[in-house]
C-alpha cells in the first residue's frame, strides 16, 4: 500500500462521512455514476424502506469475531503481540505459511449453533453477523472456492455457517456474513493495511502475499462471496464488507454489486470501496453525537478491547454501559451490533455470557422502549459540544450527558432514566399532549400524576429507580 492508497482510503473515509451527512434524496441523487448500479441506486424510496424495514426494527445485533485467530489467542512464540486479536498475523508480522499452519490446530468442539443463537436471543438480539473470512483469508465456512477453510483444513471439518443459518432459522433470527473482501493476508495479490515497518507499496511482510489484487478477487473473493451467497438458503440477510483500499476501483467493486443485485433483500454496509455507500453507515468503536441524518447506521462494538479472542483481554464493558450505549444509540435511531470473540474450543467468555444475559434481562423487561422505536423528540439530553476541548479532528468535542435519553412511538414518549431524579421529572418542551403516565419496570403501570402547562411537563416519580441502570418512564402522548 502506497500513500496514495493511504490516502484514497483517508478519502472514502471522509466521503463516507460527508455523505451521510446529506439528506437521503439528495444523498441518492449525488451518487456518483457507478459502472453497475447498485439496488441504492436504481430502487425507490418506498422499496427501500421495505427492504430496511427489519433492520430499522431490530436495534441489537451480535457481531461474532472468530477464526484461526482464537488460536494464538493474542500470543506468538511466548510474546504478547500488541493489538486486536484478529490481526496478530499482520501485527506479529507472521509468515503466511506459519499462520497456515494453525489450522491444524484449531478443533473447536465445543463450538455450538445452538447455544450462541440462544444466547442471541436471550441478549434481545435480532441478528447475528460472523465473520466468514476475515483479513487473515481463513474461511470459516465449505468453500470449493479456496482449500484454506475450515472443512478442509482442520481437524474440525464442520461448516460453523451452514449450523448457525440452520439454527438462526429455528429460532427465528437473521443471519449476516462478514466477508474481507479486500485485504487478504494469506491470499496472492490481497491487500494490506500498514502496520509497523511493512514497506510500501504493499505493506506486505512475505513475499508470498505478492500478487495481482484483480487476480485474488475473481480467483478468491469473488467464488467464495457466490459460495455465501449462493449455498445458505434466504440467509445472509447481510453482507458486512471491511476495510476498503484504492485496489478496490469502481469495476473491479462493480462486479461485487452485480453479484449482490441478484439478491434483492440483501443490506450491505459502506465498507465496500470503489465508490459505493451502501446501506448503512458504521461507526465502529463509538456512538456518534446525533446520529446519521438521511442514513441507516449501526455502532459496532468490542466488549472488551478486541474483536478476535485474545485470553488475556479481561477489559470488559459493565452490563450498565452496555444497556446504556444500546438505549443512546436507539435514541439517535441507530443499531447497537455488540461483538463477542469465541475461544479456540467454541466457547464463548463466560464474562460476555453473563454480561449478554444481563443485558437481556434488563431488555425483557424494557424492550418496547427500543424495538422499532423512534428517535428522540428532544436531543439536547444526549449532550454538548465543548469549544474548548477539542477532537481527533481539532473540531469541539462532543461531551455526552448521562442523566436520560428518549425513544418514540406514534403515540409514546419513552425516557430511560439513567440518574434519578429527586421527587420530579421536569421536561421543557413536550410536542404532544401527554394523557397519561407510567414506569415501564412497574408490572401494574400505576398511573403517575403529572402536570403539562406551558412551562413544561413535570412526572410525579416515587423516591427510587425501579432499575439501577435504566428504568424507563412511558408518556402515552396525542398528537
Ligand atoms: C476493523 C478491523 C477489524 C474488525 C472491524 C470491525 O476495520 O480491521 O479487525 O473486524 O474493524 O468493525
Amino acid at each position: 500500500m502506497n500513500l496514495s492508497r493511504s490516502l484514497s482510503i483517508v478519502c472514502l473515509f471522509a466521503m463516507s462521512i460527508a455523505s451521510s451527512a446529506q439528506p437521503q434524496d439528495k444523498q441518492l441523487k449525488a451518487q456518483p455514476a457507478h459502472p453497475v448500479p447498485s439496488v441504492q441506486d436504481t430502487e425507490t424510496h418506498a422499496q427501500r424502506d421495505a427492504r430496511m424495514e427489519w433492520f430499522r426494527e431490530a436495534r441489537f445485533g451480535m457481531f461474532i469475531h472468530w477464526g484461526l485467530y482464537s488460536v494464538p489467542a493474542g500470543t506468538w512464540k511466548g510474546k504478547q503481540i500488541p493489538g486486536i486479536g484478529e490481526w496478530i498475523m499482520n501485527n506479529g508480522s507472521i509468515p503466511v505459511a506459519d499462520y497456515k499452519a494453525l489450522a491444524p490446530q484449531f478443533n473447536p468442539v465445543a463450538f455450538s449453533a445452538h447455544d450462541i443463537v440462544a444466547l442471541a436471543k436471550s441478549a434481545g438480539m435480532k441478528y447475528i453477523i460472523i465473520t466468514a473470512k476475515h483479513h487473515d483469508g481463513f474461511a470459516m465456512f465449505d468453500s470449493k472456492a479456496d482449500p484454506f477453510n475450515i472443512v478442509d483444513a482442520t481437524p474440525f471439518k464442520r461448516d460453523p455457517l451452514r449450523e448457525l443459518a440452520a439454527e438462526c432459522r429455528k429460532q427465528g433470527i437473521k443471519l449476516g456474513f462478514y466477508y474481507s473482501q479486500d485485504q487478504d493476508w494469506t491470499a496472492p495479490g490481497g491487500a494490506a493495511y500498514k502496520t509497523g515497518d511493512h514497506q510500501p507499496p504493499t505493506f506486505h511482510w512475505d513475499k508470498a502475499q505478492d500478487g495481482d489484487f484483480a487476480t485474488y478477487l475473481h480467483t478468491k473473493a469473488i467464488p467464495q462471496m457466490k459460495e455465501l451467497l449462493s449455498n445458505y438458503g434466504d440467509f445472509p440477510a447481510i453482507i458486512w464488507f471491511d476495510t476498503p483500499t484504492k485496489d478496490m476501483t469502481p469495476a473491479l467493486a462493480g462486479e461485487i454489486v452485480a453479484l449482490m443485485n441478484k439478491y434483492p433483500k440483501l443490506i450491505w454496509n459502506n465498507r465496500l470501496g470503489g465508490g459505493y455507500d451502501g446501506d448503512t453507515e458504521t461507526p465502529e468503536q463509538f456512538i456518534p453525537p446525533q446520529g446519521y441524518k438521511g442514513r441507516d447506521w449501526e455502532s459496532c462494538m468490542t466488549i472488551n478491547d478486541t474483536w478476535g479472542y485474545k485470553s488475556y483481554d479481561t477489559n470488559f464493558k459493565s452490563t450498565e454501559t452496555l444497556v446504556r450505549n444500546l438505549i443512546d444509540i436507539a435514541s439517535k435511531g441507530g443499531n447497537y451490533l455488540l461483538n463477542i470473540g469465541p475461544d479456540a474450543q467454541g466457547n464463548v467468555p463466560s464474562a460476555e455470557v453473563e454480561r449478554l444475559q444481563q443485558v437481556g434481562r434488563w431488555i425483557s423487561v424494557n424492550g418496547e422502549s427500543i424495538y422499532g422505536t423512534q428517535p428522540t423528540l428532544f436531543g439536547d439530553e444526549a449532550g454538548s459540544y465543548n469549544s474548548s476541548e477539542k477532537d481527533s479532528k481539532g473540531k469541539p468535542k462532543f461531551i455526552p450527558a448521562w442523566n436520560w435519553r428518549s425513544t418514540t412511538t406514534a403515540d409514546k414518549i419513552y425516557i430511560e432514566l439513567f440518574t434519578w431524579p429527586t421527587g420530579k421529572f421536569h421536561l421543557n418542551k413536550v410536542p404532544r399532549t401527554v394523557t397519561s403516565a407510567y414506569l415501564l419496570a412497574d408490572p401494574s403501570h400505576t398511573p403517575l400524576k403529572f402536570t403539562q402547562t406551558s412551562a413544561g411537563l413535570d412526572v410525579e416519580l416515587p423516591s427510587k429507580a425501579l432499575d439501577p441502570i435504566a428504568t424507563v418512564l412511558v408518556l402515552n402522548t396525542e398528537k
